[in-house]
């Protein structure tokens, strides 16, 4: 395993930003920024033991903090949506920005995406991003010590490790948000999906839950066996319509819970988690745009598999609670693995 670092430009604000790069023996990287602690590029041996790199991402520093679509970043203090940008705490009700018409999406204006982190190696394998969310940042209470550890293995897994404390009870929930296409471009339909799920946590027309439970059985979101995703995003359930695809939580039974394969390069990536949920989120609304290299990116041209708690936990006493408690430690792990069939 060898860990390099190069300059990766200047923030706005005149901050300097790294990529590192940890490659193991069998050629496999992954490029990390401090910038949001962020997957720049992960390249995986396909069956020919080719390279293909299974991530969106830019190239440059300006497109990442000009932000669209949050590609690759760690996300938090809370992922996914708040409906009314609101929670209610112990009596007290503390609001939050509203950056997603009258909700609160990925962690405000600025979440943690937006922030350098502070970048220390672990071992030879692994690198460790930690930062300090302050108490009231983006309506949030406490402060909150942050640490997002990732690890490529020799065996071409990456193993994304959360640990955080809060000195005040808070929700926090955090997730990757990488865009994977396991062919390296073009639109993922013909990749084939599995989900080890067989509800959703039910939807409105703002993608928040209504707390109930809809099981995936006879919907387009049955990927309960695997199969290509054209299966969801060419057909006209109503269920996809409203959303432009897929951006659903499901509810996970086991783990692993998901398995994702291109038949193109034979990648297959599995995704294994102690969370309670994924969001599977189909880039519909990924703005069209040249990425990394000029490779075109746009709806459907990537999948985001984010492991999660329920969206909106805070609104629902039915779903897994988001309140980290002072002086509780949280830790949770989710591994993104690749072999080729
Ligand atoms: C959400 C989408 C949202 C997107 C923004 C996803 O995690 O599920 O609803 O539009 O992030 O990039």
């Amino acid at each position: 395993m060898a860990l390099t670092q190069i300059p990766f430009g200047t923030t706005q604000a005149g901050a300097p930003v790294t990529a590192f790069c940890l490659t193991n023996r069998a050629g496999a990287s992954v490029t990390l920024l401090d910038y949001g602690a962020t997957i720049q590029a992960l390249r995986m041996p396909d069956r020919q033991g080719s390279f293909t790199d299974v991530v969106l991402g830019y190239d440059t520093l300006s497109e990442y903090e000009r932000g669209d679509g949050y590609l690759g970043a760690t996300i938090g203090r809370v992922c996914n949506r708040i409906g009314g940008a609101a929670f209610q705490m112990h009596g007290k009700c503390y609001p939050l920005a509203k950056n997603d018409g009258e909700n609160h999406l990925h962690g405000g204006w600025k979440g943690f995406d937006k922030y350098l982190w502070h970048a220390a190696p672990q071992g030879e394998d692994a690198l460790c991003f930690s930062r300090l969310s302050p108490n009231g940042e983006e309506g949030y209470p406490g402060n909150l010590h942050v640490q997002v550890t990732f690890r490529l293995t020799e065996e071409n897994a990456l193993e994304i490790v959360y640990d955080a404390d809060a000195d005040q009870d808070t929700p926090v929930c955090l997730t990757n948000h990488s865009y994977f296409n396991l062919s390296g471009g073009g639109c993922v339909s013909e990749q084939q999906l599995q989900v080890s799920s067989h509800r959703i946590t039910e939807s409105d027309a703002h993608c928040l839950p209504t707390g109930r439970f809809l099981p995936v059985a006879g919907t387009a979101l049955d990927f309960r066996t695997s199969r290509p995703l054209a299966a969801a995003l060419d057909c006209d359930d109503p269920l996809l319509r409203a959303f432009g695809g897929c951006d659903h939580n499901f509810v996970l039974d086991v783990s692993p819970a998901a398995s994702l394969y291109s038949p193109e390069t034979g990648i297959e990536m599995t995704v294994e988690t102690d969370l309670p949920g994924m969001q599977v989120y189909t880039a519909n609304g990924l703005t069209s745009r040249a990425g990394k290299g000029g490779a075109s990116m746009g709806p459907h041209g990537a999948v985001c598999l984010e492991t999660q708690l329920f969206p909106n936990a805070m609104g629902f006493y039915a779903f897994p609670s988001p309140v980290l408690h002072a002086g509780e430690h949280l830790h949770s792990t989710t591994v993104y693995a690749f072999h080729t069939r």
